[in-house]
């Protein structure tokens, strides 16, 4: 600790001295961040280098060209102030692993961890010492295509992500050779856009805000996050870029963050596309003086910012202030003592340690949605032929995902190409793409693929969404499969031979038209580059399914927004009180309608709730109790439950505690996760699962904005998913 204070006295010393050598336009020009995609870069930006007005650069990959800018900008500037080099470092680098999405089902943060910090080593090799992740916005609308880079519905999953991930680019030692500076994103409410429509306006009371969407951001500044980036979107009528609410109050003088925040992409000047301001000008004065510190690839603070201080709108304080934050990270990440990146220093892209981990969080996100009659695992020694069927069975460029810029194709592995290793010469393998991609409406190729499901023992069906259909401004109205998918399960449901379904998506879907047609689904998200050997793993049995939902699959478009953290409502549906569409009674149509919270045309409940996930194996939960019945505010209680395997083979689980406050100042969630284990299991063995709560795990913002525990009845419940049964209460007591 000393020491760290030590460093970091230095750090504002160094930053204070440096501070007052600038002149205004170098300030400012620390001030600017400028696209260098190829084509760009260096002769594009060489002059504005030398000038000293840019402090950072972002999209340039090629090794060389980063080491020339930062050369030119260390030995041909006046004040030689090294670059942030950003770049989006989503889910891999060349080695892709499973979209965010995708990670947060295996809700595993010490891998997702291992995941970033491997990430991390393969771009620093390209001279990155900043990536745009991670994307902490919470999202409870599958139609959002950016849900596939968030961590899903939940606030306690998404905040330990969060720090995992920071952690992970980070290190312990942001100056270490292959630590880079990460950015929580997108700050704040993207995730909750009206009708899921991407850049769409979102309007959150102040309670939903403080209790769910700043929540991962708060952890994120916790665990030390470097920067912040600003979201695209209008929150309650005031556009994130210029929201001085989220970036002074909240962030500034509540959470004291001291790293910095960039604009989104040209979000400064989309203020006045907003209805915000009149003009560029206003649009930076506007963001600058919200507390926007650097504006990503606009030239509104570089045309006007230097106007707006020397007319007095805004004051050198502000700019000063915003210009400590970024120098404060440039020294934190050792710029200024290792400007240069030689590759050799790091590992080579597409390590082996790479690719294992990236197997190992394909592994661990696919969700086992449904097994009827222990279809899977498949059994080489059963099994003569398989017929795999699908457009996305043998697409490596699909399996990987959205947003992997750098991502290394060749190294993808798909399942079809797995499934026949794996099998070698004791399985006869048939294949039929089937469909063109996965939008495709064309079924001239049905008929090949029902004739090698007909001659084969089973068929494994690879459906979902190619990777265009997820990810920024690829929205979806309808999330049902897309393209004649549904249809080519009918088909091949028809040859009367078992039915898999293996999916890979970007989001969760609607599966209402075929989850009956099936006989089970696996569930791969975007899996990445090893999601192929991933999944022939578990098909084949070599390991258990072990992810578990990270956002509900509604029956249909219509429930959307649909999450298990729901208010209880004065009315609650239940199976006694809510009838269907087709059983309304003719002759007493108002009286028999149940009257209750639900919709009349599907059941209320989704078709797979959050932290779903089977496994081959059966896992029994049994003799939850609390160390105490009631505790002390400022006291910590154990709740424990026993979880015993019951199956035949050894697999992991995913624990999950939930609570709920029964009666608070302000509704409270019927259900909110409040931790989770994922623990292995041998068959007939139990283990016992302890979690221990401190009561200001149990805190909320209440009507006065104020995070408090408020005294009073819990309950808990111990189980798989968030439909957990085995219940215990407690009580929080305030004697003081
Ligand atoms: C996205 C950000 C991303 C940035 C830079 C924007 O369009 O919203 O998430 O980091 O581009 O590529």
């Amino acid at each position: 600790m000393a020491n760290k204070l030590k460093e970091s006295e230095t750090i504002e010393q160094r930053m204070t001295a440096l501070l007052a050598q600038m002149t205004l336009a170098e300030k400012i020009g620390q001030m600017c961040q400028l696209n260098a995609s190829e084509g760009y870069a260096p002769d594009y930006l060489a002059d504005d280098l030398r000038a000293g007005r840019v402090g950072s650069v972002l999209n340039v990959v090629d090794v060389d060209v980063v080491n020339e800018l930062q050369r030119i900008a260390v030995e041909e500037s006046r004040l030689g102030i090294p670059l942030l080099v950003g770049r989006d470092v989503i889910h891999g680098f060349k080695t892709i692993m499973p979209i965010p999405l995708g990670q947060a089902a295996t809700w595993n943060p010490a891998l997702v961890k291992e995941g970033a910090h491997l990430a991390a080593l393969e771009a620093a090799g390209a001279g990155i010492n900043w990536t745009f992740a991670p994307m902490v916005d919470i999202s409870r609308d599958a139609r959002w295509g950016r849900i596939a880079e968030s961590p899903g519905e939940c606030v306690f999953l998404a905040r330990m992500l969060a720090i995992a991930a920071v952690e992970g680019f980070q290190g312990d030692d942001l100056s270490a050779t292959g630590a880079i500076a990460a950015c929580a994103k997108h700050f704040a409410g993207y995730g909750a856009v009206e009708s899921g429509r991407d850049y769409a306006t979102t309007n959150l009371p102040e309670t939903k805000l403080r209790n769910v969407w700043l929540r991962p951001f708060k952890a994120a500044v916790d665990a030390g996050v470097m920067t912040m980036m600003t979201s695209f979107s209008d929150l309650n009528g005031v556009p994130a870029t210029g929201n001085s609410f989220l970036l002074r109050q909240v962030l500034r003088d509540e959470w004291n963050f001291g790293g910095f925040v960039v604009s989104d992409w040209d979000s400064v000047r989309q203020l006045q596309i907003h209805g915000l301001t009149e003009n560029d000008r206003e649009s930076a004065f506007e963001a600058a003086t919200a507390g926007v510190d650097m504006e990503m690839a606009g030239d509104a603070y570089r045309h006007h910012l230097i106007g707006l201080v020397e007319e007095g709108r805004i004051g050198i304080d502000t700019i000063d202030t915003a210009v400590a934050n970024i120098l404060r990270a440039k020294f934190r990440l050792g710029l200024f003592e290792n400007s240069f990146t030689d590759p050799a220093e790091l590992p080579p892209p597409g390590n082996a340690r790479a690719l294992a981990t990236a197997q190992k969080l394909a592994l661990q996100s696919v969700v086992l949605l449904k097994n009827d009659h222990g279809t899977l695992p498949l059994s080489t020694q059963r099994l003569s032929s398989i017929a795999v069927i699908g457009p996305l069975a043998d697409a490596r460029y699909e399996q990987l995902g959205t947003w992997i810029f750098d991502g290394d194709e060749e190294l993808a592995i798909t399942p079809l190409h797995a499934i026949n290793s794996l099998v070698g010469d004791d399985v006869d393998v048939r294949y039929v793409r089937a469909m063109e991609n996965s939008r495709s409406k064309a079924t001239e190729a049905f008929d090949a693929a029902v004739e090698i499901a007909k001659d084969s023992d089973l068929a494994i069906l690879f459906l979902g969404e190619e990777s265009i259909l997820s990810g920024e401004a690829h929205s979806r109205a309808d999330i049902n499969l897309p393209g004649d998918q549904a249809d080519l399960v009918r088909r091949i449901r028809e040859t009367g031979k078992p039915v898999i379904a293996v999916i890979l998506a970007g989001r969760p879907l609607t599966l209402t038209n075929i989850v009956d047609q099936v006989d089970a689904i696996l569930f791969a998200w975007h899996p990445g580059a090893m999601g192929g050997p991933a999944i022939a793993d578990l098909l084949f049995g070599i390991e258990s399914p072990s992810g578990k939902l990270p956002a509900t699959f509604p029956r249909m478009v219509g429930q959307i927004p649909i999450y298990y953290s729901q208010k209880n409502t004065g009315k609650p549906p239940s199976r006694d009180n809510v009838v269907h569409i087709d059983d309304i009674d003719t002759y007493a149509p108002q009286t028999s309608l149940g009257m209750s919270s639900f919709h009349l045309d599907t059941c209320f409940t989704p078709l797979f709730a959050f932290g779903h996930g089977l496994s081959y194996t059966c896992f029994d939960y049994q003799r939850i109790r609390t160390s105490a019945d009631e505790i002390e505010l400022g006291d910590t209680v154990t709740i424990s439950a026993d979880v015993m395997n019951r199956g035949e083979v050894t697999a992991e689980e995913v624990v999950q505690l939930y609570c709920r406050d029964l009666v608070a100042s302000i509704t409270r969630p019927v259900k909110e996760l409040k931790g989770f284990r994922r623990v292995r299991i041998e068959p007939n063995q139990t283990l016992t699962v302890d979690f221990e709560l401190h009561t200001d795990d149990l805190a909320f913002y209440g009507r006065d904005m104020q995070r408090t525990v408020e005294p009073g009845e819990f309950h808990a419940w111990i189980g798989g998913s968030s439909e957990a049964e085995l219940r215990t209460d407690f009580r929080i007591i305030d004697s003081g």
